[in-house]
């Protein structure tokens, strides 16, 4: 980030740094929820298969749970496990009283059905946010777990804007993951919603109304300079990693930085920006998990 220019990198919104206060935050917390004779909070992540992108989560989720002070489970399943299998196994983590979040990693192979998965996680364990109940009640603007990566974005769009009334923000992206929650959280803060996606007829001329603009589409240097009206603030979700010149490579994301940034009033980097959140919000949401199980909490989000 010191590379750019100081007016320039003014512009830059540091997720790695707000996701280690946020961390730093929850690490304490978790200190005085076990002082006040609460269990452990406990986290499960559970792999199928071997995605080497996959396996690089699913560990730093592992590392980071136990920083934060918490207990983590990892279930490592074969690329040929049955859907019953891992089923059963859910129902096992429902089950036990030293877990509090459950997080299934996605993608899943092919002979498991990702819907079916998400919503045999019990709804107050469901740290993802993805199973219908968590769903249904974030589109009820009423509380529940929320899924970390647009929660994490919310937390980085709060650290410019205090308040978001009447804005126009634009989500480009319309997954089940990112896109359609994002575009909840920021109905919930007032703002007016377009979200475009691969039917919309041009993304380009809406994108160019956003004052907020949240791309997740996973199609690195999608978003181009002229596509972001000045002063904008914008979210870029995207991680890809791409060859560089040199045979090596490097992580870009949805929006062509470069030259984003001049035009751009806030901008998430890649990495750096978005990414770092994601793991915080979970460490957030397993926490929050835990208190409700405690009867300490009914359950907000944030
Ligand atoms: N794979 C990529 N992002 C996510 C996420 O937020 N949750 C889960 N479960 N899997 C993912």
């Amino acid at each position: 980030m010191s590379t750019f220019p100081p007016e320039l990198a003014g512009k830059l919104i540091d997720g790695k740094g707000i996701a280690r206060s946020l961390t730093d935050r929850i690490g304490r917390e978790v200190s005085s929820f076990i002082e006040q004779g609460n269990a452990v909070p406990g986290l499960a992540v559970v792999l199928v298969g071997n995605d080497p992108a996959s396996e690089v989560y699913v560990k730093n989720k592992a590392i980071q749970t136990h920083r934060a002070g918490m207990r983590s489970f990892m279930h490592m399943l074969p690329q040929s496990t049955k859907q019953e299998e891992l089923l059963e196994l859910l129902a096992q983590l429902n089950a036990n009283p030293q877990i509090h979040g459950i997080l299934v990693q996605l993608p899943l192979p092919p002979q498991i059905d990702p819907v079916v998965v998400t919503n045999a996680i019990a709804p107050h364990k469901d740290v993802d946010g993805l199973g219908e109940v968590n769903a249904g009640r974030l589109s009820l603007g009423i509380d529940g777990l929320v899924p970390c990566t647009p929660l994490g974005c919310l937390m980085l769009l709060q650290s410019v804007h205090k308040d978001m009334t009447g804005k126009h923000a634009v989500v480009i992206g319309a997954s089940s993951l990112v896109g359609k929650p994002m575009a909840q959280l920021l109905l919930k803060q007032n703002c007016t919603i377009s979200v475009a996606h691969i039917h919309t007829r041009d993304t380009r001329a809406l994108a160019r109304e956003a004052d907020i603009l949240v791309v997740a589409t996973g199609k690195h240097g999608l978003v181009r300079g002229d596509w972001i009206k000045p002063g904008a603030t914008v979210i870029d979700v995207g991680i890809t990693r791409v060859p560089t010149p040199e045979g090596r490579t490097r992580l870009v994301g949805d929006v062509a930085f470069e030259e984003a940034l001049p035009i751009a009033g806030h901008i998430t980097p890649v990495p750096g920006g978005v990414g770092p959140m994601t793991i915080a919000c979970l460490l957030h949401n397993t926490l929050q998990a835990a208190r409700v199980t405690q009867g300490q909490s009914k359950g907000e989000a944030l």
